[in-house]
């Protein structure tokens, strides 16, 4: 590759992010989704936690944090001192504003990063979380290794996203799709490639498809709402593309349907030496 189109790559992968976080930042993602970005919720937050073997004593980084939920959740579940990144502004300030709100501020704070860069020396935390984010990470190699570099020796990084055993259908290859986790989505066992390489060793692996299936039928169902709403103009969404959103929830629930998506939790562990 020349060093035109690896400038040219690099500025796309910051786009990509920067849509991302702006996507997530919307009053779409607000709708759609509430307050917890991921499939399953803060049950299966709490589920990462225990596998993860969180503790009071704990630091924990929440990389791609967005509006801070689950890093709240985590705080007052485990009582460990939570860091949260994201690369959205505005995600971060709503975060810090309900860690505040929940008077967490003190074990709770949420700063600007890339995952793909982050803020932080070799071995700062005792655990790491990343909840349905490693999929819109364009530089996963990358992402996977400044996770486990801020690890410290024996720390667990506890990791859910979307998964896809094989090919997609094409309607899901967008960029809209690729925001919600889907275009990029990897076969379990590549994402578990990446942490490998990163030095991390796979302690546990289980399948969330279930979960999955829910909150594509649950956003659906808001989708329908959203458009009624905006029809009736009780709400405003600006640039709104219901056709197109309509599409790929369809299409996603058929792949969830016929086992070509779904959603993994995974725990892995940085060796002791
Ligand atoms: C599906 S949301 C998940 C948010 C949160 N982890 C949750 O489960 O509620 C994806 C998040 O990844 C963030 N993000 C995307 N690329 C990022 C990057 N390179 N570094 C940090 N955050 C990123 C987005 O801003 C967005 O908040």
């Amino acid at each position: 590759m020349n060093q035109v189109s690896i400038l040219n790559e690099l500025e796309t992968n910051q786009e990509i992010k920067a849509c991302c976080a702006a996507v997530y930042e919307s009053d779409w993602a607000r709708l759609l989704l509430g307050n917890s970005f991921h499939p399953g919720g803060l049950a299966l937050t709490e589920r990462l936690g225990l596998l993860a073997g969180l503790g009071p004593d704990h630091r924990v980084l929440d990389v791609a944090a967005g509006t801070g939920a689950s890093a709240l959740y985590l705080a007052e579940r485990f009582g460990c001192q939570m860091v949260g990144i994201d690369f959205g502004q505005e995600s971060i300030a709503a975060a810090n504003a309900s860690a505040a709100e929940a008077g967490l501020a003190n074990r709770v704070q949420f700063q600007l990063g890339d995952a793909e860069r982050l803020p932080f020396e070799d071995g700062a935390f005792d655990a790491v979380t990343n909840e349905c984010a490693f999929c819109t990470f364009p530089d996963k190699r990358t992402a996977a290794a400044e996770m486990a570099r801020v690890l410290r020796p024996g720390g667990r990084l506890g990791l859910s996203d979307l998964t896809r055993p094989g090919p997609l259908p094409t309607e899901l290859d967008g960029l809209l799709a690729w925001i919600a986790c889907i275009a990029d989505a990897q076969p379990l066992e590549q994402t578990t490639g990446y942490l490998e390489m990163a030095g991390l060793a796979i302690e546990q692996t289980e399948a969330h498809d279930e979960a999955l299936r829910r909150t594509v039928a649950d956003i659906r169902g808001k989708l329908l709402g959203a458009e009624l709403l905006v029809k009736l103009k009780k709400i405003d969404l600006p640039g709104a593309d219901f056709d197109q959103a309509k599409a790929i929830a369809r299409s996603a629930a058929q792949a969830v349907r016929e086992g070509k998506l779904g959603y993994a939790l995974l725990v892995a562990q940085r060796s002791t030496s």
